[in-house]
């Protein structure tokens, strides 16, 4: 492999005659004056007889073709790779042209490769192009995992990428986004295996109920399996975990039954629930005042409250108006409408269940270093996280 055409400090081309190039592969320069220098390769393509080099709009321009052919290269006799690589770091003068270029040995390009070592970081799975540099490797690296690839479980064959989990408390977010279908779920499990590995206390919200680790292993040599049976929990929201009424907050609240309204919750009923939600109200003491300040709305008047009452003969339904009467006074003025919006969300994610437990479950996998799994629709998982 040689450096060929006009080079600058950034990116030069390079050819073989022998092997093709892949897509971020690294690569050695050896330039006479400024040494071993790494490069990527960033564009690759291949030639022969039947698809002439100077085809338009190429990335290989003229002084490649020109440099091919006083460096030796012919395209009668062979099939010729090129490809444009990119320095890793800036070179000081322009690469020589001619100069030799080969595979570096794992040693060569370890710390590009390695950012933590194979106990304090997440392995992911290979660095894409790493092939090459398997043989080279440290013994430590080898054989440490499988590969599911094309349908297949194929053995290691390349440079672990192992994630360094420790540089996340600077900028502690990541986000996977990508096409239906492109393995965000996958690569999440793969994330998922290794924090429960290490013991990390983990939280995953999972709306398709897909992260479940029971069974993930089969056909795979026992020497490549984990049992992860102990290590997670899935937890079903309105059945294991909840979220406890009596806990919240009036913002809270508002907050929650506003991500489970998907944006209907109006400024009016947000101004019903600060003003009926009481502090340390549980789920039934706020539904009561709403249902009896909903029934006073539709008998229509304090008067007409106090004739119905009248007319009863159990004293349970008349201490039943008294309280009507009192919700009535105090919140009479509020509009009906809004109440009413805010009462039938109130009983709706109570119909879900997402009242009924609270989050001890959730709590406990964390203390013991779990990953706690927590299911439910979307919806209310909207809701849950909020807490
Ligand atoms: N890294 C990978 N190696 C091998 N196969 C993979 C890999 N990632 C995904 N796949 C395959 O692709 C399929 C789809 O991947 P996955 O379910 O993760 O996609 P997704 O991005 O979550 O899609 P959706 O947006 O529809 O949920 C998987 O079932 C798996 O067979
Ligand atoms: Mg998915």
């Amino acid at each position: 492999m040689q450096v060929v055409g006009i080079t600058n400090q950034q990116e030069v081309f390079v050819v073989s005659d022998k092997v093709p190039f892949k897509i971020n592969q690294i690569l050695v320069i050896n330039d006479e004056r400024q040494g071993l220098l790494r490069a990527e390769v960033v564009e690759t393509s291949a030639y022969n007889r039947f698809i002439p080099l100077d085809i338009n709009g190429d990335f290989v321009d003229k002084s490649v073709i020109s440099s091919l052919k006083a460096l030796g290269y012919s395209i009668d006799d062979n099939t010729l790779y090129i490809a444009k690589v990119r320095l890793m770091v800036e070179a000081e003068y322009p690469i020589q042209v001619g100069s030799e270029v080969r595979v570096p040995n794992f040693d060569e390009v370890k710390d590009l490769l390695l950012k933590s070592k194979l106990e304090s970081g997440l392995v992911l799975g290979i660095i894409k192009s790493s092939e090459e540099l398997y043989e080279t490797m440290d013994e430590e690296l080898k054989d440490k995992f499988l590969l599911f690839q094309d349908g297949r479980i194929i053995e290691q064959n390349g440079v672990p990428f192992i994630f360094d989990i420790a540089s996340m408390q600077q900028y502690p977010h990541i986000g996977i986004f990508g096409g239906s279908g492109s393995g965000k779920s996958f690569g999440l499990r793969v994330i998922l295996e290794e924090l429960m590995k290490k013991n990390i206390p983990t939280v995953v919200l999972d709306p398709h109920f897909e992260m479940n680790f029971k069974e993930n292993q089969k056909d795979v040599d026992a020497k490549y399996q984990y049992d992860f049976k102990d290590r997670f929990e899935c937890l079903e929201i309105g059945k294991a975990v909840g979220v406890k009424f009596d806990n919240l907050t009036t913002r809270d609240l508002i907050n929650l039954i506003g991500a489970a309204s998907a944006g209907t919750l109006t400024d009016s009923m947000t101004n019903v629930i600060e003003q009926v939600h009481k502090n340390r109200d549980t789920y039934f003491s706020f539904e009561r005042r709403l249902s009896l300040l909903k029934e006073a709305f539709e008998i229509g008047s304090e008067k007409k409250i106090q004739d119905r009452k009248a007319k009863c003969d159990d004293d349970m339904d008349a201490s039943r108006f008294d309280e009507m009467l009192e919700v009535y006074r105090e919140f009479g003025s509020l509009p009906p409408q809004s109440v009413n919006g805010v009462l039938w969300r109130l009983q709706r994610l109570y119909k879900d269940g997402i009242f009924t437990n609270d989050i001890t479950r959730v709590e406990k996998c964390l203390k013991e270093g779990k990953l706690a799994v927590v299911q439910g629709p979307i919806k209310l998982l909207n809701v849950f996280q909020l807490t």
